[in-house]
């Protein structure tokens, strides 16, 4: 059995995905506070720049992979217009179903659809922009999901990939100490778990840095790739084109 890392742990491939459902499941109810907390609020402008940057036109066709509770599935609605789509997918249905409910008491109706970025169920060239927010970190098999996204973008298709990357060296001390020490911290007082973001935490470091990523992109399909440092490069934002 082919091993894989789930964060600093050697895991076997297969078991990888039901520890991260163990992660999400029990998240998913305090996922948005979390984010909220332990990002003080940096996120939204993370999302808000990705956004900015796919700038999707009415009649958009867009495909929010790892969704989870729906925040880029939700600026995305309105910009691509009642005769654009936005389909918000997870693989986890609880976390589907925190964004679910929320763009419904937000009323917005969306399509969502529970499936695994490594075999997405979708008709190649079917979208004109994919995106995946911290959500790649978790995947097992990265270069599979990533061809999938590139299969299901039409030719001239861009894939945006947020995630989190490897921090400038000045910051790298201060950072350490806070994602190994106060984040489990807070994720034990306020969503009862310590574990889930220690596992956070140690993901971040296991994910391919801004360079290996751009490599990964290319390999898997994207003829141009170009990648945005946010905040000393905590996050980077990757852009594929599908030439
Ligand atoms: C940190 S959350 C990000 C949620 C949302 N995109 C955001 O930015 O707030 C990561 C998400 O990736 C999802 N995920 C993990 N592995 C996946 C896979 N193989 N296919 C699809 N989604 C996956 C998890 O279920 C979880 O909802």
């Amino acid at each position: 059995m082919a091993q894989t890392h789930f964060g600093f742990e050697s895991v076997d491939d297969s078991e990888k995905a039901r520890k991260v459902r163990g992660v999400f499941d029990s998240v998913a109810s305090s996922y948005d506070v979390m984010n909220d907390l332990l990002s003080a609020g940096l996120h939204r402008v993370w999302k808000a720049y990705t956004v900015g940057v796919a700038a999707p036109r009415p009649g958009d066709r867009v495909l929010d992979i790892a969704g989870g509770t729906g925040d880029l599935a939700r600026a995305f609605a309105p910009l691509v217009g009642p005769k654009g789509t936005v389909v918000l997918t997870d693989i986890n249905e609880a976390m589907l179903r925190v964004g679910r409910d929320r763009l419904l008491d937000e009323g917005a109706v969306l399509p969502t659809a529970a499936c695994d970025a490594e075999h997405l169920p979708f008709r190649s060239g079917s979208f004109d922009i994919v995106t995946v927010a911290f959500g790649l970190r978790n995947m097992t098999h990265k270069d599979a999901a990533l061809t999938e996204m590139c299969r299901v973008l039409r030719p001239g298709g861009r894939l945006l990939v947020l995630e989190f990357s490897k921090v400038a060296e000045p910051l790298r001390k201060a950072y350490d100490w806070y994602s190994f020490k106060v984040m489990p911290l807070i994720g034990k007082f306020v969503a009862k778990d310590a574990d889930s973001y220690r596992y956070l935490a140690e993901s971040i470091r296991m994910h391919p840095d801004q360079q290996a990523l751009k490599a990964l992109m290319k390999d898997a399909g994207f003829g141009h790739v170009d990648v945005h440092n946010l905040n000393a490069g905590v996050v980077a934002l990757h852009v594929g084109v599908k030439c």
